[in-house]
């Protein structure tokens, strides 16, 4: 499918017209943070935690997109599914890194991406607390606050951080990625685990952290920052078909590295 200059510039006229919602949104839920209930309720597990944060983001946002593009379709965490037949799809993540959140760990975000097609375009992940902003538009570039940037130039996994996650039913099923995370932890210089997967996969996109993978993980955590990834000459792939989406991400040759590690069935 070609995405035109047109369809690009679309993508690119919707960030920059959700950009002050998503500031606002921000705001509030570093406000929100700090109140004694914060209406803590749990989803698939135990582990997997909801706020009135999440729930109410998810609320402004949608409401925010129909209004302004009732023609498009959104995908949202918090179970928004409006027009999945439209070309224009935002999928939306109003608070990554739930668990951080609930435990008033400043790790989280909101990812904001858009596709075009099921082609990602174009995608924001904010993180409040850092006053960070990361933006890729399709064929113009990934910026951190305004200023371009690029996966890291590591060539060897023994001079990488490397970055994880770990799925919500890690305690029943024992595709948990703790047999990857034992092989990998020999192999690296170092190891990070944020609980935030947008910010995860833009921190490759800067350098920050050389890898990344995980399994288990949803569109709407990664749609916007793999348009990020794609545009700061990052690559990602998927590199099991089974455990929903499972991820990994890095310049070409540490992905290339990585591969067969994740992918070995003697694990
Ligand atoms: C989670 C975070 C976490 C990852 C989980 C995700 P949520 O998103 O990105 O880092 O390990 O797999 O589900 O539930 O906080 O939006
Ligand atoms: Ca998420
Ligand atoms: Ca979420």
């Amino acid at each position: 499918m070609e995405i035109n200059k047109d369809i690009i510039q679309g993508a690119r006229i919707r960030l920059d017209r959700i950009h002050g919602l998503v500031e606002e949104l921000g705001q509030y839920q570093l406000i929100e943070q700090q109140k004694d209930d914060l209406g803590i309720d749990t989803k698939s597990s135990k582990m997997d935690l909801v706020t009135r944060v999440d729930k109410e983001s998810e609320r402004v946002i949608s409401t925010w997109i129909m209004e302004n593009y009732p023609g498009d379709g959104i995908l949202g965490e918090e179970g928004t599914k409006h027009n999945p037949e439209a070309y224009y799809q935002w999928v939306v993540d109003p608070v990554d890194g739930t668990n951080n959140y609930a435990q008033r760990f400043p790790i989280f975000g909101i990812s904001v991406g858009i596709k075009y097609k099921k082609v990602g375009v174009g995608g924001i992940v904010h993180i409040p607390a850092l006053k960070e902003w990361f933006v890729g538009v399709k064929g113009e570039g990934a910026t951190l606050n305004g200023k371009p940037i690029r996966v890291g130039d590591k060539t060897e996994l023994i001079h990488s951080l490397a970055c994880t996650g770990f799925p919500y039913d890690k305690g029943t099923n024992p595709r948990n990625n703790l047999r990857e995370i034992s092989a990998m932890v020999p192999k690296v210089r170092g190891m990070r685990r944020t609980g935030c997967a947008a910010f995860d996969l833009c921190c490759v996109a800067c350098g920050r952290f050389d890898i990344f993978w995980e399994m288990t993980l949803k569109e709407w955590d990664i749609a916007a920052a793999c348009v990020i990834l794609e545009e700061a000459g990052a690559v990602w792939k998927i590199y099991q078909e089974e455990r929903e989406i499972s991820i990994v991400a890095g310049n070409s040759t540490l992905v290339q590295k990585l591969m067969p590690i994740l992918t070995d069935s003697t694990l």
